[in-house]
Order: C-alpha cells, then structure tokens, then sequence
C-alpha cells in the first residue's frame, strides 16, 4: 500500500522534490496511462496545499480538450484548444500560471471557488498531448516554484506512462 509522506512546505523546491520521489515510487512499474494520470492527480490533490481542483485534460484532437482523471468537483467536459486558460496552453505551447483568474478573459469557472490556476502541458516527442491544471481558491497561490515543480510532477508521468492509441 502506498502512503503519502508528509513534507515540509516551507521550502518548495525541496517540497517538489520530494513529491517527485513520492510520484515516481507511485507510479513505478505501471505504465497505464489512465491509472497513473488517476494516482497523480490524487497524490498532487493531497498532498499540495490549499488546491481545491488537480486533473488532466488530453487532447481527443488538434482541437479539443476533453476531461481525464481528476480531484476536485466535477468539471468541464470538454475545452477547445485555444479557449480558457487550459485551451490557451494548448495553443500558445507553454505553461499558464494565472494570479487572479477574474483577471483572464475567457477563464472557464469549472468552480466557481476558483481563483488562480496552473497548467503545465503534457509533451512527449510526438508534441503536446494533453495538459495537468491545478486550480486554487487562494488568488496568487501558484509562482514559478510551483510551476517547475508541477512541470517535474508532469514530466514523471509522461515518462513512466504508455500513450499507445
Ligand atoms: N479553468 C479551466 C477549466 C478547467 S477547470 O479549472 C477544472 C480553464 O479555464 O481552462
């Protein structure tokens, strides 16, 4: 059985680090990509502090986004590339930290909680497939230390996961 260790988030770049050892243990030795995306968001959603949303988006065409795995209230089904910020990530090909997300037009308000958000693209040598969105009630709760860490997070669940169609 896996249990979640707790770490000190004072200093967060070695709070990622640890949930990068944490998630490749987790993941180790399966490559569903399904169960994995399932154990990431659960592990981010329990472990991150003060997330009231953690989950995955995969690309079901050049044009849109559509749910996978997630923690948090039920959500938009489906997003096209290039609306909100996770279809915005998609289209610009980078991250997306939003402060205050009253202050993004076009945000997709899944939660109406909701008020500053991270999404980190999912990338394997074929492009981007796909995107990790963390969503806070606390405007300002995501910096650039939290998007390195979930961009790490993200990476390990590529690598350890099979996207054979
Ligand atoms: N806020 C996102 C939609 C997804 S939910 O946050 C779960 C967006 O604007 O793309």
């Amino acid at each position: 059985m896996f249990a979640a260790q707790a770490i000190d988030i004072s200093d967060k770049a070695a709070f990622y680090r640890g949930l990068v050892k944490q998630l490749k243990a987790l993941l180790e030795g399966e490559h569903d990509s399904i169960a994995n995306a399932a154990n990431t968001a659960a592990l981010i959603f329990q472990m991150v502090p003060d997330l009231n949303w953690a989950g995955f988006y995969f690309l079901a065409s050049d044009e849109e986004l559509v749910l996978g795995p997630f923690q948090g209230k039920p959500a938009c089904v489906r997003i096209a590339v290039g609306q909100g910020v996770c279809g915005t990530a998609v289209e610009l090909g980078t991250s997306m930290l939003i402060k205050d997300v009253h202050d993004f037009p076009g945000h997709i308000a899944c939660d109406a909680a909701s008020r500053s958000e991270l999404v980190v693209l999912l990338e394997d040598e074929e492009g981007v497939f796909g995107v990790l969105d963390l969503d806070s009630p606390l405007p300002g709760r995501f910096d650039s230390a939290d998007q390195a860490g979930i961009e790490a997070l993200a990476a390990i669940y590529v690598a350890a996961s099979s996207f054979q169609d």
